[in-house]
């Protein structure tokens, strides 16, 4: 994990990462309300300028034309939206010029769960099977363990706080957030 020290050049904003189901939208929508900030996300605005769903897009395009996208909108939101609360999603920091970018913006909270938690979770979120496209075609449980797996690294590197999703609600991880972002 890296230092937490935004008086070196980086930006006002919070940016949420994390695994799918670990409750960014939902965390972020908490944070913005309780500071006034406005809550842009990328995933939101991928589907904007594609015109289409994340699912299709990775149908029709494939994931490489997907994170393209992604990393153009990552651009444009941290230059466009300075102080905001920034949801990404959970693959956003596969790129290393996403995870600098990120990490320009401001102070970065990765929302942790465990494996079973997460399958749990996604399980009971009907929008999840169609909205999110499956990233390896193998079932719930493996996917995780072995995405998460590969992810942990990325997560690790960009964040400078981890905050356990797990057990808590949306209001608890918010203020956790909240005892660690300077500009609040
Ligand atoms: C993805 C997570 C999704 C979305 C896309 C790819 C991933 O975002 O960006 O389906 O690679 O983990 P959420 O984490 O908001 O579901």
């Amino acid at each position: 994990m890296s230092d937490s020290n935004i008086d070196d050049g980086r930006g006002r904003g919070v940016v949420l990462v994390g695994y799918r189901g670990t409750g960014k939208s939902t965390v972020g929508r908490v944070l913005a309300g309780r500071t006034g900030r406005a809550f842009v996300e990328v995933d939101e605005c991928i589907v904007a300028r594609a015109g289409k769903t994340i699912r299709a897009i990775f149908e029709e395009d494939g994931e490489p034309a997907f994170r393209d996208i992604e990393e153009a909108v990552v651009r444009d939101l941290t230059a466009n939206h300075p102080g905001a609360v920034l949801g990404t999603g959970g693959g956003t920091i596969l790129r290393e010029s996403n995870r600098r970018m990120l990490r320009a913006f401001g102070l970065v909270a990765w929302l942790r769960a465990d494996v079973a938690e997460l399958a749990r979770r996604l399980e009971a979120d009907a929008i999840t099977r169609e909205t999110r496209p499956s990233l390896t075609n193998k079932g719930a449980v493996e996917e995780i363990a072995e995405v998460l797996a590969y992810r942990t690294p990325f997560y690790e590197e960009v964040a400078d706080l981890i905050v356990e999703a797990q057990g808590a609600g949306p209001d608890e991880v918010a203020g956790r957030i909240l005892e660690r972002w300077p500009c609040s």
